[in-house]
């Protein structure tokens, strides 16, 4: 296995370029389902959940090619003929229930692994076998398999009770050809939503409301393959900025949409940092003293519950204590003790953390638990005095492209390296 190796206490410095979204990448793959042809997903990152859904179209009979250097992902679907996604990918990665809504609006069946339980809680898929349903899918769980069969599934209103971004996503895809008008209220508006929305419209799709809450979709017979700019990944640029912020560095980050990270960038002005905004381009100045700053995560356009981990681990350089309430996921704490490991000092108490600071943060081996909890790890260790040791990281490797080498590359003191674990254990995400 490979862990990362940290010399903390570094100001990190210089300019960086994010990548390409990861979980706004995962529902465009998916959605190439929905045509006969080649699709061509520009700024594609080269990351290991990207890999577990081409592998999953693989299955289901597309050929994928994916430049690693170009960034290009070539899908074609001339060929599905398999409409499963089996146990062992939906385990490692839950977005391929992404393929569900497709297989069954384009095939008329669909069998989907439900996912499990997920590292930090429950995180049921229910919205999205209920918006199925209302689009008049017949819906069997059979072996721990979701079957879903209608040769044309048919318009409906849903109105989801909770804003989720993947029943959004999902229910969205199976809707544009479904027969007649949808109706989807309550619907996701996050940056990925609202890029998916657009692909299927650059394929033929009829939505109107495109990033409001209700999405109006006219069923058509046949959608057609397209080329797409992937977005940049917002959470890969909070947790650049977090870095610049809390090494009290002065980092410029490329490839950025304003609009996408407006919550992260007023929380860090309200910590003290300067922030400049130019042309695609952000500079994030850490301030000499980080104030406290309490945060309630949220939908979009609210402070991101991805970024709820890596938010603890700067308040704990903050001249006070504060808080972070996250109201999306009430138990999303495995970070928690692995930075009281650091020397953090943090109390959870049902979905709040307490975080009391200033807390010198002292180097330690450390375990990676999922994939925003890693970027933590490693924002606390660039920050912590001595040596850390961030074990596991291919959580990190799931969701951030070669993130050791963009931090080297800013002044971090950090390296990849191998390891040998005595005890291996399942690690489902
Ligand atoms: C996506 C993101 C994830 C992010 C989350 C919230 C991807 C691949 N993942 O996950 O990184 O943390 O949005 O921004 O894009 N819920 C239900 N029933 C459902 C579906 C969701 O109760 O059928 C609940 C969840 O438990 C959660 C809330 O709805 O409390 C929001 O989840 P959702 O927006 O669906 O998250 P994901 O799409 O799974």
């Amino acid at each position: 296995m490979d862990k990362f190796v940290i010399q903390g206490g570094r100001p990190l410095n210089g300019t960086v370029a994010a990548s390409g979204s990861k979980n706004a990448s995962l529902p465009l793959m998916a959605a190439a389902l929905l045509a006969r042809g080649t699709f061509t997903i520009h700024h594609t990152p080269d990351l290991q959940d990207v890999h577990t859904l081409a592998n999953l179209l693989r299955i289901i009979g597309c050929r994928v090619q994916y430049d690693p250097v170009g960034k290009d992902m070539l899908i074609n679907t001339e060929n599905v003929h398999h409409f499963e996604a089996p146990y062992e990918l939906v385990k490692k990665m839950r977005a391929s229930i992404y393929v569900l809504g497709p297989l069954l609006a384009r095939y008329g069946e669909a069998r989907v692994s439900l996912p499990g339980g997920c590292a930090w809680g429950p995180r049921p898929v229910d919205l999205h076998i209920e918006g199925m349903k209302q689009l008049g899918a017949d819906i069997d769980l059979d072996g721990g398999y979701i079957v879903a069969r209608k040769d044309r599934l048919i318009g409906n209103r849903i109105k989801f009770p909770i804003s989720s971004v993947g029943a959004t996503g999902n229910v969205l895809m199976a809707a544009v050809l479904a027969r007649g008008e949808s109706v989807l209220e309550n619907a996701a508006i996050e940056p990925e939503i609202v890029a998916l929305t657009q692909f299927l419209a650059a394929m033929g799709a009829k939505i109107d409301g495109i990033g409001t809450r209700k999405l109006t979709v006219q069923g058509v017979d046949h959608l057609y393959p397209t080329h797409f700019d992937n977005l940049p990944d917002r959470i890969e640029i909070g947790t650049f900025m977090i870095a610049a912020a809390m090494t009290r560095g002065d980092v410029t980050i490329t490839n950025v949409i304003h609009e996408q990270i407006e919550a992260i960038s007023e929380h860090l002005i309200r910590a003290g940092c300067t922030i400049e905004k130019g042309d695609r381009r952000i500079r994030v100045k850490g301030p000499e003293t980080i104030s406290p700053v309490n945060v309630i995560t949220d939908v979009f356009p609210g402070f991101p519950t991805d970024m709820q981990a890596q938010w603890i681990a700067f308040m704990t350089q903050a001249s006070g204590p504060s808080s972070i309430v996250d109201q999306i996921y009430f138990d999303r704490w495995k970070h928690v003790p692995e930075l009281e490991r650091l020397n953090a000092k943090l109390r959870t108490d049902g979905n709040m953390c307490k975080i009391d600071a200033p807390a010198t943060l002292k180097g330690a081996q450390v375990m990676s638990t999922d994939l925003r909890a890693s970027a933590s790890l490693i924002l606390a260790g660039l920050a912590a005095k001595g040596t850390t040791e961030v074990l596991r990281v291919y959580h990190l490797d799931r969701g951030y492209e070669k993130l050791e080498l963009k931090l080297a590359s800013l002044g971090a003191e950090i390296t990849r390296e191998k390891y040998e674990e005595f005890v291996k254990l399942d690690t489902e995400e």
